[in-house]
C-alpha cells in the first residue's frame, strides 16, 4: 500500500535513514509549469530543526526532479522526485534496535515482517520522515488545483487541550523539559471547490479525505465539519439551510447553478464541512484531525524486547516533542491529492 490515488497516482518510497525518500507521480496533466522551487516552500514547512518545538535533526530537504518535466513543464509522463537523506545518525538507534518503543510501530512491524527484516534505523518506513514523499506528491497537486481556483489552509486548533495560540509553545516546551511529549488537534480548510465533486456510497469524498488524513502517522481521529459535535445537537441546529438570490421569475436547473462558484444558491452555515452525500456542496471543506503525542520520549517506560522479555526504555535521540506544527503541511498535501484525484475523476472537471 505505497501507492495513493486513482487518477493522480503517487507511489512513495524510502526510509528515514536510507539514501533518499521519493515519489513517482503518474497521471499528472501535461503542460503544468513545475520546478524544484514549487516544492521547496512545502518542504520547508515540514522540515525538522527549525525551532525548539521540533526534532533537532537538521535536513536540508532539497528536492531533485528526475523525470517527467521538460523545459520547465510537466510532460504527462511519470514524474520522479527525490529528497536525499543527509543527516542520519543511526548510532542513536543502536541501543533501541531490540526494544519495542511504546506507541511506535516496532512491535507491529516485527509481527508483520519479522524482526530481522525491520529497518530499525530511525524507525525506517514507520518514521515521520516518510511524510517527505507525501509532500513531494502534494506540492504538485496543490499547484494544479491553485490554477483551478482551489486553495488550502491549515491551523492548529489546540495543543494538549490548550486552545490559546500564544500558549502552544509553552505547553510543548514544558512537556519537552519533562522528557515527555504532547499531541493536539489541527484543521485543514479547502476553499474554491465547486459543488458536485465526489461520489456517493463507498467512494464518498468525506470517506476518502478521512482515509487520506488518517494514513498519516500519529493521526488518530478525523472529523468533517462539526464531526463528533454534531452528535450532540438537534437537526434544526445541524442542518445547513439554503437560500437563493435568484429572481423569482427566473429558473435554472440545480446541476447548472450548483457547480458554478457564482451560484445564487447559498448555504447559511457550514456544519456539514462542505460535503453532503459524499459530494461537495460548494462550501469550504473543513477537516479536523487528532494527532497523538510523539511516541518517542526520554521519560522511562515499561516495554518488552524482541525476545518478548520485560525491559525498560528511555528514547534519547532527536524527536519532536509535538508533531502537530509539522504535520499541517502533510495534511494539506494529502487533502490536495485527494481533491485533485476526485476532480480528475469528475466528468464536470475540465482536464
Ligand atoms: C511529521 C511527523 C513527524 C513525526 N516525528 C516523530 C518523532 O520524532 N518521533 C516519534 O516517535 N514519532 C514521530 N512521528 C510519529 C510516528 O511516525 C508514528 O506515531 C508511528 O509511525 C506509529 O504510527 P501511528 O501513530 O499512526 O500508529 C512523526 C509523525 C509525523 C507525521
Amino acid at each position: 500500500m505505497n501507492t495513493f490515488g486513482r487518477f493522480y497516482r503517487c507511489t512513495t518510497f524510502g526510509e528515514s535513514h536510507g539514501k533518499a525518500l521519493g515519489v513517482v507521480i503518474d497521471g499528472a496533466p501535461s503542460g503544468i509549469p513545475f520546478c524544484e522551487d514549487d516544492i521547496i516552500p512545502f518542504l520547508q514547512r515540514r522540515r525538522p530543526g527549525l525551532s525548539p518545538l521540533s526534532t533537532p535533526r537538521k535536513e536540508e530537504d532539497m528536492p531533485e526532479i528526475l523525470s517527467g518535466v521538460f523545459n520547465g513543464k510537466t510532460t504527462g509522463t511519470p514524474i520522479a522526485i527525490i529528497v536525499r537523506n543527509t543527516s542520519q545518525n543511526s548510532a542513536d538507534y543502536e541501543p533501541l534496535k531490540d526494544l519495542c518503543r511504546p506507541g511506535h510501530a516496532d512491535y507491529t512491524y516485527d509481527a508483520r515482517y519479522g524482526h530481522e527484516n525491520r529497518d530499525w534505523r530511525g524507525g525506517g518506513r514507520s518514521s515521520g520522515r516518510e511524510t517527505v514523499a507525501r509532500v513531494l506528491g502534494g506540492s504538485l497537486a496543490a499547484k494544479i488545483l491553485a490554477e483551478h481556483g482551489v486553495t488550502f489552509e491549515s491551523r492548529i486548533v489546540s495543543i494538549h487541550g490548550e486552545t490559546a495560540p500564544e500558549k502552544f509553545e509553552s505547553v510543548i516546551l514544558a512537556a519537552k523539559e519533562n522528557g515527555d511529549s504532547v499531541g493536539g488537534v489541527a484543521e485543514v480548510r479547502v476553499r474554491g471547490l465547486p459543488a458536485g465533486i465526489g461520489n456517493p456510497v463507498f467512494g464518498k469524498l468525506d470517506a476518502l479525505l478521512a482515509a487520506a488524513v488518517m494514513s498519516i502517522g500519529a493521526v488518530k481521529g478525523v472529523e468533517i465539519g462539526d464531526g463528533f459535535a454534531a452528535a450532540d445537537v438537534f437537526g434544526s441546529e445541524n442542518n445547513d439551510c439554503m437560500r437563493s438570490d435568484m429572481r423569482s421569475d427566473s429558473s435554472s436547473p440545480i446541476s447548472t447553478i450548483s457547480s458554478d462558484s457564482s451560484s445564487p444558491v447559498k448555504f447559511l452555515s457550514n456544519h456539514a464541512g462542505g460535503i453532503l452525500g459524499g459530494i461537495s456542496n460548494g462550501n469550504d471543506i473543513v477537516i479536523r484531525f487528532a494527532v497523538k503525542p510523539t511516541p518517542s520520549i526520554s521519560k522511562a517506560q515499561e516495554t518488552v524486547d524482541t525476545d518478548g522479555k520485560n525491559a525498560d526504555i528511555s528514547v534519547k535521540g532527536r524527536h519532536d516533542p509535538c508533531i502537530v506544527p509539522r504535520i499541517l503541511v502533510v495534511a494539506e498535501c494529502m487533502t490536495a491529492m485527494t481533491i485533485l484525484d476526485s476532480l480528475m475523476e469528475s466528468s464536470s472537471a475540465k482536464f
